[in-house]
């Protein structure tokens, strides 16, 4: 048995990780992030249009501050998140854009006399003040009272993830990547590291740590259709439900964005819209302002979803033969503005459609984004469970975003949790001390290579893995996507059980133990079947609609009974349905349960009486 010690271990290098692992490295502990592929790589780097933060700096930014930014969040949240939490958020995200302009981001910053903007199609100009000139400027983006993304042009995770990592290198921070966790070490009280497999040979590893953070982004993969990179399959979520201990957060609470592009789901950023851009039907009409007066194209997400997916329904889609889409139409922003400020955006257009955003309209539809679903944590970023173990960024839920996410505000988030909970992490460790359970390590290390083998010599069965993760992804993206009903709801838990079943049968068509895809996506299949149950399982239980959650048969917002969030567990390996507990969503409210300013208002109150 091969093993390394380290005082913090970080699963995933991507940006919550990696600035946890800075605030660690700085305060002297050894430190090693675990990635499945090099930190650059990481989703992190595939965010495109920007961070918020309340700088104010821009012309219509004017005014803005951390209240500001507090309220929008728990608007955005449909009142699910725990307003602490956002509250903690909101008042460090300027100081934390700052420190990585300090770092060396190259935001965009303001230049006198430049400014201008789209409303309703028609161009305005306010012109940015000459005082504020080089200060950080920021775009606008859907569900905000004010200008305040901050941003690199269109490529703005790839900026701070280099920047990061580079500070990582700086501080001795090791990343071993090729790596994958695929099991925690952990007694039912405590975790103490994991076990990790090698993707280029296929060997084992025990890392032992004092505290141990899951930072592994997102879980949109176990969907057919996401902007999410192949990368982003609920490994660090499947080793944390294994545990039987630590539960998930609002599963149901999944993201769709309103344009990934037709038919890959790439990625278009929401910066278009908040830019200018607008939505257009089969016509090419406009029709967000239709049914969004105010906000139209810039309502939260899960409002512009929803009604591009009405709006489909209603006959109003372009058919073709990847299904129906609508229109993003960017052109009226010129050619120096599309390949300057929106050139991630430009390239992805010519080179994965072959056509020029400046003169063409881009084929887009919603697609699953993002999930404000995760590992369960208080407001240290400590996972409800076991001690030791942490998460941070979209792996967690600490919960800022409740049932919708704001554009803008999970990258920002990356940044402020793992500071946050990368001090949270040094505190843990120098308060503490931790004992390593060799009989623990030793069984755990051998379950897994019985694991491992089993799946190679198809001792359990010999289902295939890609028709079951298949079949998985089929079953969310009819029965738990933008619109819920019971009876799409109940086929899908039924399916998914069926998967489960299958998943616990797998076994390998081609042979090797080292770096072959099928044996590493055999290895978490039956995590995933887990993950997709908790979705539609607290999906049929959340008899109401509140943000990302659209039950056609419960359209009300009821704050009433569901004011809460779900904690979804996976007590037994062998049970088929995880087990639901409930706790309030926000133990103290600065915002009490009110109209979000956008999105139809269908709500019964907290104090409604039959
Ligand atoms: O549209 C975007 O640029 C995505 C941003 C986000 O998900 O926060």
């Amino acid at each position: 048995m091969q093993t390394v010690y380290t005082d913090v271990l970080v699963v995933g290098a991507g940006l919550a990780g990696e600035r946890a692992a800075i605030e660690a490295a700085q305060a002297g502990l050894s430190t090693i992030c675990l990635s499945i592929v090099p930190a650059r790589r990481s989703h992190s780097s595939a965010a495109m249009g920007g961070m918020q933060a309340s700088l104010g700096n821009s012309v219509m930014g004017e005014g803005d501050c951390p209240d500001v930014h507090f309220a929008d969040t728990v608007k955005g949240s449909d009142w699910g998140c725990d307003q602490e939490v956002a509250r903690l958020f909101a008042d460090r995200a300027p100081i934390e854009m700052r420190q990585l302009a300090h770092w060396g981001v190259p935001w965009n910053r303001v230049v006198p006399g430049e400014s201008s903007y789209f409303k309703g199609g028609a161009q305005y100009k306010k012109v940015e003040a000459a005082e504020k000139e080089g200060l950080i400027t920021a775009r606008a983006f859907g569900g905000t009272a004010k200008w305040r993304t901050c941003h690199v042009s269109d490529g703005t995770g790839h900026a701070v993830l280099f920047t990061v990592d580079n500070v990582c290198a700086q501080h001795g921070v090791e990343v071993h990547d090729k790596t994958e966790a695929i099991a925690l070490l952990q007694d039912g009280e405590s975790c103490f590291g994991v076990i990790a497999r090698s993707l280029r040979t296929g060997e084992l590893f025990t890392y032992l740590s004092k505290a141990t953070l899951v930072a592994t982004g997102g879980f949109g993969r176990i969907y057919p259709n996401t902007t999410n990179a192949v990368i982003c399959d609920g490994g660090g979520h499947s080793i944390a439900v294994e545990s039987g201990v630590v539960p998930i957060g609002n599963p149901e609470a999944i993201q769709f964005h309103p344009t990934g592009i037709v038919p890959t789901d790439i990625l278009v950023t929401e910066g278009c819209r908040g830019d200018g851009g607008t939505l257009l039907d089969v016509d090419e009409e406009r029709f967000m302002h239709i049914y969004e007066p105010e906000k139209a194209e810039l309502a939260s997400r899960d409002v512009v979803s929803r009604w591009m997916t009405h709006h489909i329904r209603e006959g109003k889609g372009v058919k073709s033969s990847y299904g129906e889409h609508l229109w993003l139409d960017i052109r009226h922003l010129g050619e120096k503005h599309i390949t300057g400020k929106l050139r991630e955006v430009y390239e992805i257009c010519t080179s994965f459609l072959g056509i020029d955003p400046v003169h063409q309209l881009i084929p887009v539809r919603p697609t699953q984004h993002y999930t404000m679903a995760g590992v369960r944590t208080n407001k240290d970023g400590a996972a409800y469970g076991l001690k030791g173990l942490f998460s941070a960024g979209e792996a967690a839920c600490w919960d800022m975003h409740g049932f919708n996410r704001l554009g803008g505000n999970s990258l920002a988030e990356t940044v402020v949790a793992g500071g946050i909970v990368g001090k949270k992490l040094v505190e843990y460790v120098q308060g503490s001390e931790v004992i390593f359970n060799s009989s623990i390590i030793d069984g755990e290390y051998k379950k897994q290579q019985k694991r491992i083998a089993a799946v190679i010599n198809n001792t359990n069965g010999s289902e295939n893995v890609f028709k079951v993760r298949a079949a998985m992804r089929q079953a969310l993206h009819r029965g738990a996507n933008i619109f819920r009903t019971r009876e799409g709801l109940e086929t899908c838990v039924k399916a998914l059980q069926d998967v489960l079943a299958r998943a616990r049968h797998v076994g390998l068509r081609s042979n090797g133990r080292g770096a072959n895809p099928e044996l590493a996506a055999a290895l978490k299949l039956e995590g995933q079947a887990k993950l997709a149950l908790m979705i539609a399982y607290s999906a049929l239980q959340r008899t109401e609609s509140r943000g990302s959650h659209n039950r056609e048969d419960f359209t009300a917002r009821n704050d009433r009974d569901w004011l809460n969030r779900t904690l979804a567990y996976w007590k037994k390996p062998d049970d088929d349905l995880p087990t639901l507990e409930y706790e309030p969503a926000s133990p103290t409210m600065e915002i009490p349960p009110g109209d979000r300013g956008y999105g139809k208002m269908d709500v019964i109150s907290a104090d409604h009486k039959e």
